[in-house]
């Protein structure tokens, strides 16, 4: 029987994506799975606003106070979780992790992005493309 133990939920900030962890946390707290929040941090922000592949400080207050709200979430409904952060390219780290050993991804229609015009972000199109393990989008 397919088993629904360990999600995996993209988080960047968005209202789109505490939305989709009202979601996950209601999902997994019913099927007794636990929540990995992941955070990518782009290549292209990196490049553009800090300009070397290094995490600093600053940028760790950055991806902390992006987990907060999340990981409240997580608390109110008891579901473990726990929370990781990479630097790349967001659809593809993710898919990489989904791979990894979770039964599932969980991610927003839309991001942070200003241009609405598509139905689907570029990140959750790709993930929903591409991905080997089923992704849930949440609108
Ligand atoms: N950097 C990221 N790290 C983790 N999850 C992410 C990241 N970016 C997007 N996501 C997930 O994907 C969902 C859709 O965001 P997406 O980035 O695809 O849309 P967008 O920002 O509106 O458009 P685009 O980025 O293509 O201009 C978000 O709600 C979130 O769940
Ligand atoms: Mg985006």
């Amino acid at each position: 029987m397919t088993e629904i133990k360990k999600i995996l939920l993209g988080i960047d900030g968005s209202d789109g994506s505490y939305k989709a962890a009202g979601y996950a946390a209601d999902l997994a707290a019913r099927v007794g799975a636990t929540v990995t929040l992941m955070f990518v941090v782009s290549d292209q922000y990196t490049d553009r606003f800090i300009a070397k592949p290094t995490y600093t400080p600053n940028e760790e207050i950055m991806v902390g106070s992006r987990f907060n709200r999340a990981k409240a979430i997580m608390e109110e409904k008891h579901v473990a979780y726990d929370t990781v952060v990479e630097m790349g390219n967001p659809a593809q780290k993710l898919i990489a992790t989904g791979d990894s050993g979770y039964d599932m991804i969980v991610l927003g229609t839309r991001g942070l992005s200003a241009v609405k015009e598509f139905m689907l972000g570029s990140v959750s199109s790709k993930v929903v493309q591409h991905s080997r393990i089923p992704v849930l989008i949440v609108p």
